[in-house]
This record gives structure tokens, sequence and C-alpha cells, in this order.
């Protein structure tokens, strides 16, 4: 029997980069897979057509995270799709910004905080209800909520306002850990490095490569791949006694 077999996942910003190699992986394990998705929906499509090829099961469900209503709405699609029990939700979609200190206007800092932080809290306040034991939450946050990446300058682009929603999303699992624990819920976070997406386009240039490359040990930039393996042990029998974990996936970053 499949790991994840009988169970239920939800996997928001599943349409795309990691999310997108999370929802196979889970798929893979025998979840049946929600597929949240924002603006890409021919993906999000195309992402289930491909679990059901493969004998899994898959629903798409489109909303915007940034959108104060979403959480209310995604809870209730997934109460229509799923019933009464959500076995793993997944928090992966995020966005993310470089800019100079001078450069940040408060709108960025609005959309990073909505969508990265502001969709989490409300998506897990909407679906507590259908989390109960043996259930479990896992975070995508990024090895930028503990460690200064990139050149330090006050001129220097960084990705600063990112890392403080990271963060923020980190403070919350462990929160969300000591609060649903009795209930025999585990929470935990996933720490990626530099992975393969859209969202890291700044490693298509040499220097950008180079730059995420100096400061891991392992020599190649990680594969979305290399993160859902961990999300899919985490939601498993097998994590049974890890909640409130942050496990870095950065291929030894900043060691
Ligand atoms: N790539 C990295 O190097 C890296 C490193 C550390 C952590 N992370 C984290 O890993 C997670 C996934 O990142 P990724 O690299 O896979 O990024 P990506 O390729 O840019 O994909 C982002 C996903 O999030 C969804 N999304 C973004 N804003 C949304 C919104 N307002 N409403 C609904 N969905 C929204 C996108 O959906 P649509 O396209 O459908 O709109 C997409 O599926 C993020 O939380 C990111 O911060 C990434």
């Amino acid at each position: 029997m499949k790991q994840l077999e009988g169970k239920t996942a939800l996997v928001t910003g599943a349409s795309r980069g990691i999310g997108r190699a999370i929802s196979l992986a889970l798929a893979a394990a025998g979840a049946k897979v929600l597929v949240h998705y924002g603006r890409s929906v021919e993906e999000a499509e195309s992402l289930v057509e491909a679990i059901r090829k493969d004998g899994g099961e898959a629903e798409s469900l489109g909303a915007d995270l940034s959108a104060p209503e979403s959480a209310g709405a995604i809870a209730e699609r997934v109460r229509q799709l799923v019933g009464a029990k959500l076995d793993v939700l997944v928090l992966n979609a995020g966005v993310s910004k470089a800019a100079t200190l001078a450069a940040y206007s408060t709108a960025d800092l609005d959309t990073l905080f909505e969508t990265n932080v502001r969709g989490p809290f409300f998506l897990v306040q909407q679906l507590v209800s259908l989390l109960g034991e043996g259930s479990n939450i896992i975070a995508v946050t990024s090895v930028v909520a503990r460690e200064v990446v990139g050149k330090p300058g006050v001129e220097n682009p960084s990705i600063m306002a990112y890392a403080s929603t990271k963060g923020a999303l980190e403070t919350l699992v462990k929160y969300w850990a000591a609060m649903l624990g009795p209930s025999g819920v585990r929470v935990n976070a996933v720490a990626p490095g530099v992975i393969d997406t859209d969202m890291s386009n700044f490693t298509k240039t040499e220097a950008g490569r180079e730059t995420a490359l100096a400061m891991q040990a392992l020599k190649r930039i990680g594969k979305p791949e290399d993160v859902a393996d961990v999300v899919a042990f985490l939601a498993s029998d097998a994590a049974r006694w890890i909640t409130g974990a942050s496990i870095p996936v950065d291929g030894g970053s900043k060691l």
C-alpha cells in the first residue's frame, strides 16, 4: 500500500514550480490532490490531467490568495471536494521581490504579506475544522527566513521584505504546531535554498548561478523534486514524531 493511499491533500500554488512537483509527489504516494492555482489555469488543468493519466486522483481550484475573501472560498470548495477531512495542507504559494531599501513601496509590502502570510494564516483558520488526528500542515518557507543572502549595502537590491514574510510564516508554524498538537495535527516547514523555478530566474545568468553555488556545499541548483520528496516524507506517517520543525532543503547553504 502506498504511504498516502486514501488521503486527501491541498497544495497551494500548485500550477508551477515547487508546488507542481509537490502535487506530483503526493499523488505518486497515493493522495488525492487538490491543485490550487492563482492565474495559471492551463498549467493547473494540465497537471490534473497528468496525475489522472498516471492513475491518480486530482481536482483543480483557483483563487487569488492575496484577496481577503479567498480563504473562505477555498475552504468551501475543499469541503465540497473532500468532505469532512483534509489530511495534508501544503502552504506553498508565494511571491518574491528584490529591491533596494529606497525602492520598496507600501504596495510591495502589502502584496508580499497578503500572499505569503495573510493568505496562509486565514487558510489555516478556515480549514482547521477539516484537520483532525493524523492530519498535517507543511509550509514552504525559505533559507532566507534565517540567513541573510546577497551582497550587503544600502544601494544593493535585496529580498529582505520577502525574507521577513518567510520569518513570519516560520513563527506561525511553531504556533500552529503548539496549538494543534493536542488534536493530533502536525505542522512543519520546509525551508528551501535556491530552487530552479520561475521565481529564481536570477540563476539563469552566469553571475546569478555562481552566487547561488558559492553559498552552497552541494554544487548544483536545487530542483523542485528535491523539495517535493521532503514534503512527501513530512506528509507521511514516517514523520509521525516530527512537529514544529523547519527542515532545511538547501544543499547545505550558508554553512
Ligand atoms: N524557487 C526558489 O528558489 C525558492 C526558494 C525558497 C522558497 N521558495 C518558496 O517556494 C514556494 C514556491 O515557489 P516557486 O519557486 O515554485 O515559485 P513560482 O514558480 O513562481 O510559483 C509560484 C506559485 O505560487 C502561486 N501564487 C503566487 N501568488 C499567488 C496568489 N496571489 N494567489 C494564488 N496563487 C499564487 C502561483 O500560481 P499562479 O501561477 O497560478 O498564479 C504559482 O503556482 C514559494 O512560497 C516560495 O517563496 C522558493
